[in-house]
């Protein structure tokens, strides 16, 4: 099984605005060879975050810094075809930071998996139930603390985090309001995923939008777009809100410095309470996470909606457009 090609993008250069395809390099090396106590994992599709953006700068402190020629870093879902290893046999569908390429080794600690039950599909395993699903339900349930009947808005919500954020909300017993990129996201809000409203940030006006869809205010705010997005909502906020930094994806590409929110004091005047958090420092729970949220799916309550790009070629491209809006739900690449 060792025998082949496997095909890598590098971190070629460091992004200055928006990130380019030149910013990568392709190459074909030799597929490794576990050694003692590894696993050779074949990736069956790769993972586009908004992260792997400030990664390639070294913005991101919770891992470690990227090297330029090192392959790009990036989640995946594979199968292991090799193994030494025997918490890691052959056949299991696991994942893990593999990277931009076809094959990878871990012994599960120097790279940490997660091991999936037999029957999964790749792509859940990778989207709702992935790094994204786990997003969406701690930041939601844990800094969010959602009650009956709260009032939550969601940005970015036709994203792969945000559309499980608002589904989990909805199975909470909330009133659910969602901010996307084109009409027809907004529609599979509504239609499809059960959300109170929804509208398109790009034409409406969002401050319009808000009074009128939230009258009495926003209970919880699960922000990930950052900027004025997140100063509108702040002015907006109820009584005792919660405002989960989830991420900013607005500044990711920025260049020079940003501004900050103008409307914070509404936290002072709202006893509010603004959080951010990091999913992985929830990684021991994974497993609780998913079991729930796997009977939500079994129970037809919780949706996927995956956005697949068909070449491994395409990943740098890729990752540009998820920065587009080019997804609904999770954008991942195939790789074989
Ligand atoms: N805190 C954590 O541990 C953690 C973990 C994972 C992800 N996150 C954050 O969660 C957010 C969503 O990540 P995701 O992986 O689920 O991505 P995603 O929402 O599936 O995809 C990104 C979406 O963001 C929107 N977008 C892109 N550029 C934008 C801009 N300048 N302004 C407003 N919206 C923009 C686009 O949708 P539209 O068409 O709607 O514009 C795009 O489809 C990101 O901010 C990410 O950094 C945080």
């Amino acid at each position: 099984m060792s025998e082949g090609v496997n095909r890598q993008f590098l971190l070629a250069a460091r992004p200055h605005g928006m990130v380019k395809e030149s910013d990568f390099e392709y190459r074909e090396v030799a597929v490794p060879k576990p050694g003692a106590g590894e696993a050779l994992i074949k990736t069956g599709y790769i993972s586009l975050d908004p992260s792997m953006r400030g990664q390639m700068e070294n913005r991101a402190d919770y891992v470690a810094p990227l090297q330029l020629g090192d392959v790009m870093r990036a989640g995946a879902v594979g199968e292991v075809v090799a193994s030494n290893n025997p918490s890691y046999p052959e056949g299991t569908l696991v994942s893990g930071a593999f990277g931009m390429q076809d094959y990878a080794v871990s012994d599960g600690k120097n790279l940490p998996m997660r091991a999936f039950d037999a029957g999964i599909d790749p792509t859940v395993a990778l989207g709702v139930l992935g790094g994204t699903g786990m997003t969406a339900y701690f930041g939601l349930l844990e800094i969010g603390q959602p009650k009956a009947g709260d009032v939550v808005v969601i940005s970015g919500a036709a994203g792969a985090t945000g559309s499980v954020a608002g589904q989990i909300a909805k199975l909470k017993g909330c009133t659910v309001f969602g901010m996307a990129g084109s009409d027809e996201k907004c529609a599979w809000l509504t239609d499809e995923l059960g959300f109170d409203g929804a509208f398109n940030y790009r034409t409406a006006d969002a401050k319009a939008e808000l009074s009128r869809l939230c009258p009495k205010g926003i209970n919880i705010f699960f922000d990930n777009v950052g900027g004025e997005i997140l100063d509108i909502c702040l002015a907006r906020i109820a009584m005792n809100a919660r405002i989960v930094i989830c991420g900013g994806i607005s500044r990711y590409n920025a260049t020079g410095p940003l501004p900050g929110p103008k409307n914070y004091f509404n936290l002072v005047f709202r006893r509010a309470r603004m959080e951010g958090f990091i999913v992985i420092d929830y990684a021991h729970r994974f497993k609780e996470a998913t079991a729930e949220m796997r009977g939500w799916i079994d129970a037809g309550l919780l949706k996927q909606q995956t956005t697949v790009i068909d070449s491994f070629k395409e990943l740098p491209r890729a990752l540009i457009k998820l920065f587009e809006g080019f997804n609904t739900g999770k954008l991942m690449v195939r790789a074989s």
